[in-house]
């Protein structure tokens, strides 16, 4: 089932998500949801929250289809190391037609239970490591746009409020 994806103004982006304990088949159901509603709106990387669901769940492909190995499964993570500066231009699913230079660590470690409850760790530099951030970010109710400058964060949201006065948004 392909989910449609929430867009920024809708509280349940801004909201720190809940933890996952049931890991059964209503799970493993949702996760395979997740990454077909990933694909089909083109992301490399898809929280659930996304979707309306406030659950510590996110889905990331950064080689988005190409190598099946790449398909990560994230819940309840949480960054246990980070390293490095790296600067690029990110967007999200639901801030869609807008991109900003963001500055993020350039490699991170990530503690996770994978969809059987299993914990791992995961390392990854440059846009993987970014995926690990940009997707924790958003299960503790954080957009990109927080780690703007406060001008460059007010311009947007003006121009997004004008897009949702014209019924564009
Ligand atoms: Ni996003």
């Amino acid at each position: 089932m392909i989910y449609p994806i929430v867009k920024f103004g809708d509280p349940v982006l801004e909201k720190p998500a809940e933890r996952v304990s049931a890991f059964d088949e209503e799970l493993k159901r949702l996760i395979d949801d997740m990454f077909e509603s990933m694909y089909s709106a083109h992301g490399v990387g898809l929280a659930a929250p996304q979707i309306g669901i406030g659950r510590r769940i996110a889905v990331i492909d950064i080689t988005f289809k190409e190598d099946p190995n790449a398909k990560l499964v994230l819940i309840n993570p949480e960054i246990i190391r980070s390293e490095g500066k790296h600067t690029q231009s990110e967007g999200c699913l639901s801030i869609p037609d807008f991109r900003e230079n963001v500055t993020r660590p350039n490699k991170v470690t990530v503690r996770a239970q994978d969809m059987n409850g299993k914990t791992f760790e995961k390392t990854g530099e440059e846009l993987l490591a970014r995926a690990l951030l940009h997707e924790t970010d958003h299960l503790n109710g954080k957009l990109y746009i927080s780690h703007l400058s406060a001008l460059k964060r007010d311009l947007m949201k003006r121009k997004i409020r004008k897009l949702m006065k014209a019924g564009e948004w």
